[in-house]
C-alpha cells in the first residue's frame, strides 16, 4: 500500500497493521499530509479550542534512578526543593486568577509527602476551588494510596509508561523498577475511577520502531483519556548524558498518528516539544495536539525542576506561560478554552465500538 493510503486507512479505520505503521513512521515524505489529516480529525471533534492545565512542580527529590532523568536520585548536583502546602494553595490562587479551572501537580517519588500529606493538600485545594479539576503526578503508589487520593477529591493521574517493551524498559530503569508494576499502576488508576493520562518519550535511548509500536498497542489496550509524548532531551548529569536528543519530526509524526488512532484524546504539546524547537509547541498543536499546560511554579524554582537541559520557561520572563501561550496558540489558529476541558466522548455507538480497535 502507498503512504497516501495508509494515511487514508488510519483516518478511517484508526488502526494498520505493524508494518503499515512501520512505514508510515519511518518515512518523512508524507508529514505534512499525516499533519492535515490530523488536524482535520482534531477540528471535527474539539474545533479550534485548546484546553490550559496549570502545572505545578512540587518537589524535585525523587527517590528513583531512571537512567534519563535528571532529577534521579543519584544525581548530586542537582539543588532540591520542596513547596509546602501553603506555597501550593499560591500557586493556585494565582492560577485560578488567571483563568486555570485544572491545577496538575507534579513532583518526583519524594517520600516526604506522605499519603496523608498528599491528601491533606488534595482535600484543600478540592475545599477551596470546588470548580476544579485535580490532576496528580507523582509516579508508582500502591492501589490503597491512588484510591485514597481519589477519596481525598483528585480527579485525574498522570503516569507515562515510558515505553512498553520490557526489554527497552529495562536499559532506561534500574532493575528496582518494573515494567509490570507500572503497567499495573495504570490500570489501577482506571479501575479506581481516575481519567488517565499515559505516554512515552520519543527518541529515548535504544528506542526502536517496533518500540513505538508496542507503545501504540499498549495505549490501544489502556484507552488513556490523555496521552503526553515529547522528545527525549539529554541532560549531562546522568548517564545517558552522550546520547542524542530525540527528534522533532518523528515526535510530530507520533502526535499526528496518536490523533487519527485516538481522536477523542487529550494530547498535549509539551514542555519538551517546546525546548527542542522555538516553535515546537505550536507545531505539535497542528499536527493534532489539543492541550498546553503552562508553569505555574513559583519562577524561583523553576530552574530546579530540570529533567532535561535548556527547559523553556524557567528564567524571569517566564512569570506570565499564560500570556506567551496564548499568543503561541493564536499564531498557530487555535484558542484557549478556561473551562474544566474533560475528553469529549463519542457520540455514536458505532463511533465507540471503534475506539477500542
Ligand atoms: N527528556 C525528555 N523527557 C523526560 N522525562 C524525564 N526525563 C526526560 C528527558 N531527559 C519525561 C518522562 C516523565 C516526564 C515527567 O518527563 O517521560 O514521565
Ligand atoms: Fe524520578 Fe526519573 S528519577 S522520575
Amino acid at each position: 500500500m502507498k503512504i497516501s493510503e495508509i494515511i487514508e486507512k488510519l483516518q478511517n479505520e484508526r488502526d494498520l497493521s505493524d508494518s503499515e505503521f512501520k512505514g508510515l513512521l519511518e518515512t518523512d515524505a508524507f508529514d505534512h499530509l499525516l499533519h492535515q489529516a490530523a488536524d482535520g480529525k482534531r477540528r471535527s471533534i474539539y474545533g479550534s479550542e485548546v484546553y490550559i492545565r496549570g502545572l505545578i512542580e512540587f518537589t524535585n527529590y525523587c527517590k528513583n534512578n531512571c537512567y534519563y532523568c535528571g532529577i534521579r536520585r543519584d544525581n548530586r548536583n542537582a539543588v532540591r526543593y520542596r513547596l509546602t502546602k501553603e506555597d501550593i494553595l499560591a500557586c493556585c490562587e494565582e492560577g485560578y486568577r488567571l483563568g486555570f479551572r485544572t491545577y496538575v501537580l507534579q513532583g518526583g517519588e519524594d517520600p516526604c509527602y506522605t499519603d496523608t500529606v498528599i491528601c491533606d493538600i488534595v482535600s484543600e485545594i478540592r475545599s477551596r476551588f470546588p470548580d476544579c479539576a485535580i490532576t496528580l503526578s507523582i509516579g508508582e503508589k500502591s492501589k490503597e494510596s491512588y484510591k485514597s487520593f481519589f477519596d481525598a477529591g483528585t480527579n485525574r493521574y498522570l503516569l507515562r509508561h515510558e515505553t512498553a517493551d520490557d526489554s527497552h524498559y529495562r536499559k532506561l530503569h534500574p532493575d528496582s523498577m518494573s515494567p509490570d508494576n507500572r503497567k499495573r499502576c495504570l490500570y489501577n488508576l482506571k479501575e479506581i475511577g481516575y481519567q488517565v493520562g499515559s505516554g512515552f518519550m520519543v527518541g529515548s535511548p535504544y528506542q526502536t520502531t517496533e518500540n513505538l509500536i508496542s507503545d501504540l498497542r499498549f495505549l490501544q489496550d489502556l484507552q488513556p483519556d490523555m496521552i503526553g509524548i515529547g522528545p527525549y532531551i539529554t541532560h549531562e548529569d546522568t548517564p545517558f548524558s552522550s546520547f542524542e536528543n530525540g527528534s522533532l519530526n518523528l515526535t510530530l509524526r507520533l502526535i499526528s498518528v496518536l490523533r487519527l488512532m485516538f481522536p477523542y484524546a487529550l494530547i498535549p504539546a509539551t514542555t519538551a516539544l517546546g525546548t527542542i524547537h522555538p516553535q515546537g509547541r505550536e507545531l505539535g498543536l497542528k499536527a493534532g495536539a489539543n492541550v498546553v499546560m503552562p508553569n505555574l511554579s513559583p519562577v524561583s524554582v523553576r530552574k530546579l525542576y530540570s529533567l532535561y537541559e535548556n527547559k523553556i520557561c524557567t528564567g524571569e520572563e517566564a512569570a506570565q506561560c499564560r500570556g506567551c501561550l496564548e499568543r503561541r496558540v493564536s499564531s498557530a489558529g487555535y484558542r484557549i478554552i478556561t473551562s474544566i476541558g474533560n475528553a469529549k466522548r463519542s457520540q455514536s455507538k458505532n463511533d465507540d465500538t471503534r475506539t477500542t480497535g
